[in-house]
């Protein structure tokens, strides 16, 4: 009898000694994603973890990304290109962060050149994990207004609430001062130009429309590139659009060979001066 008690307790603490060491990783992992939870960025008391609702694909993990730990953003840093000497093309993406911008920028990634997104306030707080990953893979971050409304319509408290907004949320996600702005439709008047000066931020519009938004297919995006780009133009572009980044790949190619130097926007315009517009085709 006393036997089999005392076989009885050697198990039990057996199984104390092996389900400890396991217990305890469980408990940590635990603490761990409590933490993480904990410093998502949502410090405005907005909730930032939004799940993805079209396309189905695999979220990024977005709600569990941190934000830098930069106190006070800084304007991005590129290396300098002399574009006066180079042929210098600037592809640039609107409306962004969404699904298809991670896969393009495997492929920027992949190919080595820099591209400047012009991203949207909304898609920036529900993206921060991607927002952070555009601006730590050396590309360049600019402000598309927080809803994509046409900010002429709005009054200029709401305009600057918008440009301010997504501005905020880009250096929280990203630690850089965006300093270039891309208002939705290039749609701008005086109104605009000014509230983009307040909130310091030059007005960068396009050389080439690709037409990609309408016309979703890779050939068209690839061909109304090469097709008509020239010296120093900046390419219009959407990386919402899947065909648009399955463009990408043989158009940075053929640029390449051309002879063209991929650039961000502030590398071809050199510093741009806030409430200035760029590309003004009016
Ligand atoms: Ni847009």
């Amino acid at each position: 009898m006393q036997a089999r008690v005392l076989v009885l307790l050697l198990a039990c603490a057996l199984m104390v000694a092996i389900g400890q060491p396991i217990l305890r990783e469980e408990g940590a992992a635990t603490t761990a994603s409590r933490t993480q939870v904990e410093q998502a960025p949502s410090a405005e008391g907005d909730t930032d973890s939004q799940p993805e609702v079209d396309g189905g694909l695999a979220t990024d993990d977005d709600a569990h990304s941190k934000p830098p730990v930069s106190k006070k953003p800084q304007p991005a840093e590129f290396e300098p290109v002399d574009c006066t000497k180079k042929r210098c093309v600037a592809l640039s993406f609107d409306d962004g962060p969404s699904l298809p911008t991670p896969r393009l920028l495997d492929i920027l990634k992949n190919q080595k050149v820099p591209a400047t997104f012009f991203l949207v306030g909304q898609m920036v707080k529900w993206h921060p994990k991607t927002t952070a990953r555009i601006s730590r893979e050396g590309h360049e971050v600019g402000v598309h207004g927080w809803n994509h409304a046409d900010l002429r319509r709005l009054k200029p408290k709401d305009l600057d609430w918008q440009l301010h907004r997504t501005k905020q949320l880009i250096q929280q996600a990203t630690g850089i001062r965006p300093t270039l702005c891309r208002p939705p439709y290039g749609a701008s008047n005086k109104q605009v130009l000014k509230a983009e000066k307040r909130a310091g931020l030059a007005e960068v519009l396009w050389n080439i429309d690709t037409q990609d938004w309408k016309i979703r297919n890779a050939k068209h995006v690839r061909n109304s590139v090469l097709n008509h780009v020239k010296r120093n133009t900046v390419v219009l572009m959407h990386d919402i659009r899947p065909t648009t980044v399955d463009a990408i790949p043989q158009m940075v190619r053929e640029l390449k060979r051309r002879g063209f130097t991929l650039v961000t926007v502030t590398q071809l315009f050199g510093t741009t001066k806030p409430g200035v517009s760029y590309l003004d085709w009016r």
